[in-house]
Protein backbone atom coordinates (compact mmCIF):
# COMPACT_ATOMS: atom_id res chain seq x y z
CA UNK A 1 0.00 0.00 0.00
CA UNK A 2 1.73 3.44 -1.53
CA UNK A 3 1.90 6.10 1.67
CA UNK A 4 -0.66 8.56 -0.23
CA UNK A 5 -3.36 5.67 0.86
CA UNK A 6 -2.23 4.48 4.51
CA UNK A 7 -4.26 6.92 6.64
CA UNK A 8 -6.45 8.52 4.58
CA UNK A 9 -9.46 6.54 4.93
CA UNK A 10 -11.23 7.43 8.18
CA UNK A 11 -13.48 4.83 10.21
CA UNK A 12 -15.69 5.48 13.43
CA UNK A 13 -15.84 2.31 15.98
CA UNK A 14 -19.13 1.71 17.35
CA UNK A 15 -19.06 -0.53 20.47
CA UNK A 16 -15.34 0.13 20.27
CA UNK A 17 -14.98 -1.34 24.12
CA UNK A 18 -11.01 -0.96 24.75
CA UNK A 19 -10.75 -0.74 21.05
CA UNK A 20 -9.22 -4.36 19.97
CA UNK A 21 -11.05 -3.66 16.59
CA UNK A 22 -9.66 -0.03 16.33
CA UNK A 23 -6.44 -1.21 17.33
CA UNK A 24 -6.15 -3.62 14.23
CA UNK A 25 -7.85 -1.05 11.94
CA UNK A 26 -5.07 1.42 12.59
CA UNK A 27 -2.27 -1.32 12.35
CA UNK A 28 -3.67 -1.50 8.82
CA UNK A 29 -3.49 2.73 8.46
CA UNK A 30 -7.18 3.82 8.99
CA UNK A 31 -7.96 6.65 11.08
CA UNK A 32 -10.38 6.24 13.75
CA UNK A 33 -11.38 9.56 13.97
CA UNK A 34 -14.12 8.56 17.10
CA UNK A 35 -15.03 5.39 18.99
CA UNK A 36 -18.43 4.94 21.09
CA UNK A 37 -19.19 2.90 23.97
CA UNK A 38 -21.36 3.17 27.28
CA UNK A 39 -19.06 2.13 29.52
CA UNK A 40 -16.66 4.57 30.84
CA UNK A 41 -13.68 1.81 32.23
CA UNK A 42 -13.12 0.50 28.81
CA UNK A 43 -13.20 4.05 27.11
CA UNK A 44 -10.26 5.49 29.73
CA UNK A 45 -8.32 2.50 27.56
CA UNK A 46 -9.21 3.13 24.52
CA UNK A 47 -8.39 6.69 25.14
CA UNK A 48 -4.83 6.53 26.41
CA UNK A 49 -4.08 3.70 23.71
CA UNK A 50 -5.97 4.49 20.40
CA UNK A 51 -3.93 8.51 19.71
CA UNK A 52 -5.51 10.86 17.64
CA UNK A 53 -9.36 8.75 18.15
CA UNK A 54 -12.02 10.57 20.53
CA UNK A 55 -13.41 8.22 23.11
CA UNK A 56 -16.98 9.65 22.82
CA UNK A 57 -19.19 8.03 26.28
CA UNK A 58 -22.30 7.67 24.87
CA UNK A 59 -25.61 4.98 24.66
CA UNK A 60 -26.41 4.06 21.06
CA UNK A 61 -29.51 3.05 21.91
CA UNK A 62 -30.28 7.39 22.04
CA UNK A 63 -30.93 9.10 18.91
CA UNK A 64 -28.89 11.77 20.46
CA UNK A 65 -25.59 9.70 20.33
CA UNK A 66 -25.98 10.17 16.21
CA UNK A 67 -25.85 14.19 16.83
CA UNK A 68 -22.54 13.71 19.23
CA UNK A 69 -20.75 11.62 16.68
CA UNK A 70 -21.78 14.01 13.54
CA UNK A 71 -20.26 17.34 15.90
CA UNK A 72 -17.15 14.84 16.17
CA UNK A 73 -16.78 13.29 12.16
CA UNK A 74 -17.10 17.04 11.02
CA UNK A 75 -17.40 17.51 7.68
CA UNK A 76 -14.90 14.71 7.08
CA UNK A 77 -16.12 11.70 4.87
CA UNK A 78 -16.38 8.83 6.84
CA UNK A 79 -15.24 5.61 4.40
CA UNK A 80 -15.37 2.62 7.21
CA UNK A 81 -18.09 1.62 9.77
CA UNK A 82 -16.51 -1.26 12.23
CA UNK A 83 -18.57 -2.46 15.19
CA UNK A 84 -18.87 -4.88 17.40
CA UNK A 85 -22.42 -4.67 18.91
CA UNK A 86 -22.83 -6.95 22.22
CA UNK A 87 -24.61 -10.43 21.50
CA UNK A 88 -27.27 -9.51 24.45
CA UNK A 89 -28.12 -6.61 22.25
CA UNK A 90 -29.48 -9.21 20.24
CA UNK A 91 -33.52 -9.75 21.06
CA UNK A 92 -34.42 -13.58 21.10
CA UNK A 93 -37.83 -12.67 20.11
CA UNK A 94 -37.08 -13.80 16.64
CA UNK A 95 -36.66 -12.45 12.70
CA UNK A 96 -40.21 -11.02 12.30
CA UNK A 97 -39.85 -8.69 15.36
CA UNK A 98 -36.20 -7.05 13.86
CA UNK A 99 -37.37 -3.94 14.41
CA UNK A 100 -38.31 -4.80 18.46
CA UNK A 101 -37.16 -2.47 20.62
CA UNK A 102 -34.18 -4.74 21.87
CA UNK A 103 -32.54 -5.15 18.86
CA UNK A 104 -31.77 -1.07 18.97
CA UNK A 105 -28.09 -1.79 19.16
CA UNK A 106 -27.82 -3.38 15.77
CA UNK A 107 -30.79 -1.35 14.54
CA UNK A 108 -27.53 1.52 15.39
CA UNK A 109 -25.31 0.01 13.06
CA UNK A 110 -27.60 0.08 10.18
CA UNK A 111 -28.74 4.01 10.79
CA UNK A 112 -25.01 4.72 11.21
CA UNK A 113 -24.75 3.22 7.57
CA UNK A 114 -27.35 4.82 6.40
CA UNK A 115 -26.45 8.30 7.61
CA UNK A 116 -22.80 8.07 6.12
CA UNK A 117 -23.26 5.69 3.17
CA UNK A 118 -19.45 4.90 3.75
CA UNK A 119 -17.46 2.85 1.24
CA UNK A 120 -18.03 -0.51 3.58
CA UNK A 121 -18.53 -1.75 6.91
CA UNK A 122 -17.36 -4.46 9.11
CA UNK A 123 -19.52 -5.97 11.83
CA UNK A 124 -18.59 -9.18 14.31
CA UNK A 125 -20.06 -11.22 16.44
CA UNK A 126 -20.64 -14.83 18.14
CA UNK A 127 -20.60 -17.33 15.85
CA UNK A 128 -23.81 -18.37 17.05
CA UNK A 129 -25.61 -15.08 15.71
CA UNK A 130 -24.92 -17.21 12.46
CA UNK A 131 -27.60 -20.04 13.54
CA UNK A 132 -29.95 -18.31 15.55
CA UNK A 133 -33.38 -18.84 14.10
CA UNK A 134 -31.47 -21.27 11.86
CA UNK A 135 -30.30 -18.12 10.36
CA UNK A 136 -33.29 -16.17 9.78
CA UNK A 137 -31.52 -13.29 11.68
CA UNK A 138 -28.17 -13.53 9.64
CA UNK A 139 -30.26 -13.30 6.96
CA UNK A 140 -32.07 -10.35 7.70
CA UNK A 141 -29.05 -8.16 8.46
CA UNK A 142 -27.91 -9.51 5.20
CA UNK A 143 -31.10 -8.46 3.32
CA UNK A 144 -31.76 -5.03 4.93
CA UNK A 145 -27.93 -3.83 4.28
CA UNK A 146 -28.21 -5.22 0.71
CA UNK A 147 -31.26 -3.26 0.10
CA UNK A 148 -29.03 0.02 1.25
CA UNK A 149 -27.05 -0.71 -2.01
CA UNK A 150 -23.83 -2.99 -0.36
CA UNK A 151 -22.53 -6.07 -1.35
CA UNK A 152 -22.22 -7.67 1.95
CA UNK A 153 -21.41 -11.05 2.96
CA UNK A 154 -20.57 -13.28 6.26
CA UNK A 155 -18.19 -15.91 7.85
CA UNK A 156 -16.98 -17.04 10.90
CA UNK A 157 -13.01 -16.56 11.12
CA UNK A 158 -10.90 -18.32 13.58
CA UNK A 159 -7.94 -15.98 15.10
CA UNK A 160 -5.68 -18.49 14.92
CA UNK A 161 -5.67 -18.75 11.09
CA UNK A 162 -4.06 -15.15 10.80
CA UNK A 163 -1.77 -15.39 13.61
CA UNK A 164 -3.64 -15.15 16.68
CA UNK A 165 -2.49 -17.69 19.27
CA UNK A 166 -5.87 -18.57 19.94
CA UNK A 167 -8.74 -20.81 19.01
CA UNK A 168 -11.49 -17.71 18.91
CA UNK A 169 -14.00 -17.81 16.24
CA UNK A 170 -15.92 -14.78 15.16
CA UNK A 171 -18.84 -13.94 12.90
CA UNK A 172 -17.83 -11.41 10.68
CA UNK A 173 -19.98 -9.57 8.18
CA UNK A 174 -18.36 -7.43 5.40
CA UNK A 175 -20.26 -5.08 3.44
CA UNK A 176 -19.13 -3.14 0.71
CA UNK A 177 -20.49 -0.15 -1.21
CA UNK A 178 -21.92 -1.61 -4.71
CA UNK A 179 -19.37 1.19 -6.65
CA UNK A 180 -16.60 0.22 -4.14
CA UNK A 181 -16.29 -3.65 -5.24
CA UNK A 182 -16.74 -6.83 -3.32
CA UNK A 183 -16.18 -8.06 -0.15
CA UNK A 184 -13.78 -11.06 0.63
CA UNK A 185 -12.03 -12.63 3.42
CA UNK A 186 -8.83 -12.79 4.36
CA UNK A 187 -6.76 -16.39 3.28
CA UNK A 188 -5.26 -18.16 6.58
CA UNK A 189 -1.90 -17.45 7.07
CA UNK A 190 -1.42 -19.71 9.81
CA UNK A 191 -2.44 -23.85 10.30
CA UNK A 192 -2.70 -26.60 8.21
CA UNK A 193 -3.35 -25.00 4.97
CA UNK A 194 -0.08 -22.91 4.74
CA UNK A 195 2.96 -23.49 5.50
CA UNK A 196 3.03 -21.60 9.21
CA UNK A 197 1.91 -23.30 12.70
CA UNK A 198 -0.47 -22.40 14.74
CA UNK A 199 1.50 -20.11 17.52
CA UNK A 200 0.35 -21.85 20.33
CA UNK A 201 0.25 -20.44 24.20
CA UNK A 202 3.80 -21.13 24.87
CA UNK A 203 4.92 -18.79 21.88
CA UNK A 204 2.23 -16.23 23.35
CA UNK A 205 3.54 -15.79 27.08
CA UNK A 206 7.02 -18.25 27.77
CA UNK A 207 8.59 -15.14 28.36
CA UNK A 208 6.14 -13.55 31.18
CA UNK A 209 8.06 -13.39 34.81
CA UNK A 210 6.18 -16.79 36.21
CA UNK A 211 4.59 -14.77 38.90
CA UNK A 212 4.82 -17.93 41.18
CA UNK A 213 6.48 -16.31 44.43
CA UNK A 214 5.48 -12.45 44.19
CA UNK A 215 2.19 -11.40 42.95
CA UNK A 216 3.67 -8.65 40.59
CA UNK A 217 3.03 -4.96 40.07
CA UNK A 218 0.72 -3.18 38.02
CA UNK A 219 3.99 -1.60 36.39
CA UNK A 220 7.32 -3.83 36.47
CA UNK A 221 10.03 -5.38 34.81
CA UNK A 222 10.43 -8.55 32.06
CA UNK A 223 12.65 -11.13 33.73
CA UNK A 224 14.31 -12.10 30.55
CA UNK A 225 14.48 -11.27 26.60
CA UNK A 226 11.89 -12.45 24.29
CA UNK A 227 12.28 -16.08 22.86
CA UNK A 228 9.84 -16.53 20.15
CA UNK A 229 9.14 -14.36 16.65
CA UNK A 230 5.98 -13.54 18.83
CA UNK A 231 7.30 -12.52 22.14
CA UNK A 232 9.43 -10.09 19.87
CA UNK A 233 6.33 -9.07 18.20
CA UNK A 234 4.50 -7.88 20.94
CA UNK A 235 7.39 -6.37 22.85
CA UNK A 236 8.52 -4.45 19.74
CA UNK A 237 10.50 -1.87 21.71
CA UNK A 238 8.20 -2.18 25.08
CA UNK A 239 10.72 -2.49 28.28
CA UNK A 240 8.09 -2.39 30.63
CA UNK A 241 5.72 -4.50 31.53
CA UNK A 242 2.28 -3.41 32.67
CA UNK A 243 -0.68 -5.39 33.83
CA UNK A 244 0.75 -8.30 34.66
CA UNK A 245 -0.90 -9.11 38.27
CA UNK A 246 -0.92 -12.71 39.50
CA UNK A 247 -4.41 -13.26 41.00
CA UNK A 248 -4.40 -14.76 44.81
CA UNK A 249 -6.46 -17.93 44.14
CA UNK A 250 -7.93 -19.96 47.79
CA UNK A 251 -5.83 -22.38 48.75
CA UNK A 252 -8.81 -25.05 47.34
CA UNK A 253 -8.78 -23.37 43.91
CA UNK A 254 -4.57 -24.12 43.87
CA UNK A 255 -5.36 -27.73 45.56
CA UNK A 256 -7.99 -28.53 42.41
CA UNK A 257 -6.31 -26.80 39.63
CA UNK A 258 -3.11 -28.44 40.57
CA UNK A 259 -4.23 -32.21 39.90
CA UNK A 260 -5.45 -31.25 36.39
CA UNK A 261 -2.53 -32.01 33.25
CA UNK A 262 -1.59 -29.49 30.46
CA UNK A 263 -5.23 -29.56 28.18
CA UNK A 264 -7.13 -31.20 30.89
CA UNK A 265 -10.38 -30.12 32.36
CA UNK A 266 -12.54 -31.25 35.66
CA UNK A 267 -13.28 -34.89 33.64
CA UNK A 268 -9.35 -35.36 34.66
CA UNK A 269 -10.12 -34.72 38.61
CA UNK A 270 -10.69 -37.67 41.12
CA UNK A 271 -13.46 -38.17 42.31
CA UNK A 272 -14.77 -35.77 44.79
CA UNK A 273 -12.53 -32.84 43.77
CA UNK A 274 -13.63 -29.51 42.08
CA UNK A 275 -17.11 -31.00 42.14
CA UNK A 276 -18.84 -27.45 42.77
CA UNK A 277 -17.40 -26.62 39.04
CA UNK A 278 -18.67 -29.27 36.54
CA UNK A 279 -19.83 -27.71 33.33
CA UNK A 280 -17.96 -28.20 30.21
CA UNK A 281 -15.55 -25.58 30.67
CA UNK A 282 -14.90 -25.94 34.46
CA UNK A 283 -11.26 -26.63 35.48
CA UNK A 284 -9.86 -26.22 31.86
CA UNK A 285 -5.98 -25.87 32.14
CA UNK A 286 -4.81 -24.68 28.48
CA UNK A 287 -2.57 -26.45 26.51
CA UNK A 288 1.06 -25.14 26.24
CA UNK A 289 1.49 -26.70 22.70
CA UNK A 290 -1.25 -25.28 21.17
CA UNK A 291 -3.48 -22.12 20.77
CA UNK A 292 -5.72 -21.08 23.42
CA UNK A 293 -9.34 -21.74 24.08
CA UNK A 294 -11.03 -18.29 23.86
CA UNK A 295 -10.16 -15.94 26.12
CA UNK A 296 -13.08 -15.12 27.77
CA UNK A 297 -14.07 -11.83 30.20
CA UNK A 298 -12.66 -13.25 33.62
CA UNK A 299 -14.70 -16.24 34.44
CA UNK A 300 -11.90 -17.99 36.27
CA UNK A 301 -12.62 -21.53 34.55
CA UNK A 302 -9.33 -21.32 32.36
CA UNK A 303 -5.90 -21.63 33.93
CA UNK A 304 -2.44 -21.53 32.70
CA UNK A 305 -0.70 -23.96 31.38
CA UNK A 306 1.63 -24.66 34.07
CA UNK A 307 1.17 -22.17 36.74
CA UNK A 308 -1.57 -23.05 39.05
CA UNK A 309 -3.55 -19.69 38.52
CA UNK A 310 -5.42 -18.42 36.11
CA UNK A 311 -3.54 -15.99 33.55
CA UNK A 312 -2.50 -12.30 34.40
CA UNK A 313 -4.32 -9.97 32.13
CA UNK A 314 -1.36 -9.09 30.35
CA UNK A 315 -1.17 -12.90 29.35
CA UNK A 316 -4.61 -12.92 28.41
CA UNK A 317 -4.20 -9.53 26.14
CA UNK A 318 -0.78 -11.32 24.67
CA UNK A 319 -3.27 -14.37 23.67
CA UNK A 320 -5.55 -11.47 22.45
CA UNK A 321 -2.34 -10.03 20.30
CA UNK A 322 -2.55 -7.11 21.69
CA UNK A 323 1.13 -5.67 22.16
CA UNK A 324 2.98 -5.19 25.64
CA UNK A 325 2.52 -1.23 25.03
CA UNK A 326 -1.08 -1.74 25.04
CA UNK A 327 -2.24 -0.41 28.37
CA UNK A 328 -5.30 -1.71 30.01
CA UNK A 329 -6.93 0.42 33.26
CA UNK A 330 -9.46 0.25 35.74
CA UNK A 331 -9.75 -2.44 38.27
CA UNK A 332 -8.38 -5.83 37.29
CA UNK A 333 -12.21 -7.50 36.84
CA UNK A 334 -12.50 -4.14 34.48
CA UNK A 335 -9.22 -5.41 33.03
CA UNK A 336 -10.38 -8.89 32.01
CA UNK A 337 -13.90 -7.82 30.93
CA UNK A 338 -12.16 -5.07 28.23
CA UNK A 339 -9.61 -8.05 26.89
CA UNK A 340 -11.96 -10.62 26.72
CA UNK A 341 -15.07 -8.84 24.92
CA UNK A 342 -12.47 -7.41 22.40
CA UNK A 343 -11.18 -8.46 18.59
CA UNK A 344 -8.03 -9.28 18.79
CA UNK A 345 -6.41 -6.36 16.89
CA UNK A 346 -4.23 -8.77 14.57
CA UNK A 347 -7.35 -10.12 13.10
CA UNK A 348 -8.95 -6.11 12.87
CA UNK A 349 -5.55 -5.72 10.82
CA UNK A 350 -6.11 -9.01 8.33
CA UNK A 351 -9.89 -7.07 8.07
CA UNK A 352 -8.55 -4.11 7.77
CA UNK A 353 -5.62 -4.37 4.95
CA UNK A 354 -8.21 -6.60 3.15
CA UNK A 355 -10.98 -3.73 2.90
CA UNK A 356 -7.86 -1.50 1.87
CA UNK A 357 -7.07 -3.96 -1.00
CA UNK A 358 -10.81 -3.92 -1.93
CA UNK A 359 -11.06 -0.37 -2.43
CA UNK A 360 -7.88 0.48 -3.74
CA UNK A 361 -7.26 -2.90 -5.82
CA UNK A 362 -3.82 -2.97 -4.49
CA UNK A 363 -2.35 -5.87 -2.44
C1 LIG B 1 -18.12 -7.02 22.31
S1 LIG B 1 -17.77 -5.50 23.09
C2 LIG B 1 -16.91 -4.65 21.79
C3 LIG B 1 -15.44 -4.91 21.73
C4 LIG B 1 -14.67 -4.04 20.77
N1 LIG B 1 -15.17 -4.14 19.42
C5 LIG B 1 -13.18 -4.38 20.78
O1 LIG B 1 -12.67 -4.90 19.80
O2 LIG B 1 -12.52 -4.11 21.80
C6 LIG B 1 -19.32 -4.70 23.12
C7 LIG B 1 -19.30 -3.31 23.72
O3 LIG B 1 -20.60 -2.72 23.59
C8 LIG B 1 -20.75 -1.80 24.65
N2 LIG B 1 -22.18 -1.44 24.78
C9 LIG B 1 -23.20 -2.21 25.22
N3 LIG B 1 -24.36 -1.54 25.17
C10 LIG B 1 -24.09 -0.31 24.67
C11 LIG B 1 -24.89 0.84 24.39
N4 LIG B 1 -26.19 0.85 24.61
N5 LIG B 1 -24.28 1.93 23.87
C12 LIG B 1 -22.94 1.94 23.67
N6 LIG B 1 -22.13 0.88 23.92
C13 LIG B 1 -22.69 -0.24 24.42
C14 LIG B 1 -20.16 -2.54 25.84
O4 LIG B 1 -19.79 -1.64 26.86
C15 LIG B 1 -18.96 -3.25 25.20
O5 LIG B 1 -17.77 -2.53 25.39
Amino acid sequence: MNKEVSGTYNAIDLFAGCGGLSKGFMDAGFNVIVGIDNDKDALNTFELNHKGATALQADLSKQETFDEIKKIAGDRNIDVIIAGPPCQGFSLTGPRNFDDERNKLYLAVLEMVRQYNPKGFIIENVPGMATLYKGEIKNEILKRFRAMGYNVECQILKACDYGVPQMRKRLIFMGIRKDCGMPSFPKPLFGPETERPYRTCRDAISDLPTRVDSLGEEIDKYSGEPITEYQKLMRKDCDILHNHVATAHKDFVIETIAQVPEGGNYKDLPAGVGESRKFHMAWTRLDGNAPARTVDTGHRNLFHYELNRVPTVRESARIQSFPDDFVFTGSRTKQNRQVGNAVPPILGQVLGKKMLEIFTGEK
